[in-house]
């Protein structure tokens, strides 16, 4: 059930899911009955009434895969609520860093951009201090949410302070679609301040990783030749997507083995 858009995300579990034999059928707000006014429980309610064993949900309103877990036989799961959680791009995060770092532990990672409407932002710091990285933010006190601080991160009001050291400078798309307007001045002005150029790349360690989830603002949020960096795995991080969305489906259809 995706209601929001999407390229990876979407079309990342559809093919893991038929890799892995299983049939998938997409629904979208805009092509099925929400038109008409049916509510997101009714909606869930008649997917699972068809027999469905997983439902894949990404949706605007933060808690939207919660409410219809408590309300449907078949396993949910969360592919990206509001400003809330985005559980599996983390996870695909995660297996990114170890594959290309050997682990977690103790790594410096920087996540630097839109943090207060960021889903992704969320899932990977509650991921990656409980693997035990030493996680830094970085943004204009605009987008940064009040009591980030609370979730065991080190807090800066610039990209620069954020990245010194890092292994990891994770880059985050600047959600315009979530955001009132007045939060920064223009596009132009927040790549001349925060975005992530060759010069600022240089702050980080030497072998540091560049991360972004998609998709990139070019010229934005990273300058347009970074994104293509020779240190950059955005494109790993999609390949290691199909996996490890593999693997999650794959534990939530193992019945009583688990
Ligand atoms: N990273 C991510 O969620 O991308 P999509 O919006 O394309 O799914």
């Amino acid at each position: 059930m995706f209601y929001e858009n999407s390229t990876r995300t979407r079309l990342s579990f559809e093919l893991a899911a038929k890799y892995m034999s299983a049939s998938a059928a997409n629904v979208s707000s805009g092509a099925s009955s929400v038109l008409k006014g049916e509510n997101l429980i009714d909606t869930a309610k008649t997917i699972d009434a068809m027999g469905t064993d997983i439902i894949i949900i990404r949706h605007p309103m933060s808690g939207a895969a919660d409410l219809i877990a408590s309300n449907v036989s078949a396993s949910v799961i969360n592919a990206g609520d509001g400003m809330h959680e985005h559980p599996t791009q983390a996870l695909l995060d995660l297996f990114t860093i170890t594959e290309k770092k050997g682990e977690v532990n103790n790594l410096r990672v920087a996540i630097v951009g839109d943090i207060l409407h960021s889903r992704v932002a969320r899932s990977n710091i509650w991921g990656l201090t409980r693997l035990g990285a030493k996680v830094s933010v970085g943004a204009p006190l605009t987008l940064l949410p009040p009591e980030i601080s609370k979730m065991g991160v080190q807090v800066f009001e610039s990209v620069q302070e954020a990245i010194i050291d890092a292994d990891v400078v994770m880059s985050l798309r600047m959600q315009t679609e979530r955001q009132k307007s007045g939060l920064y001045p223009t596009n132009d002005e927040y790549a001349r301040f925060f975005g992530i150029d060759e010069k600022r790349i240089r702050l980080a360690k030497p072998d540091a990783l560049l991360m972004h989830p998609g998709p990139v603002n070019r010229g934005v949020e990273l300058s347009p030749q970074i994104a293509d960096f020779e240190r950059s795995v955005i494109n790993e991080q999609v390949t290691n997507g199909v996996a490890v969305r593999m693997a999650v489906l794959y534990l939530y259809t193992r019945g009583d083995e688990n």
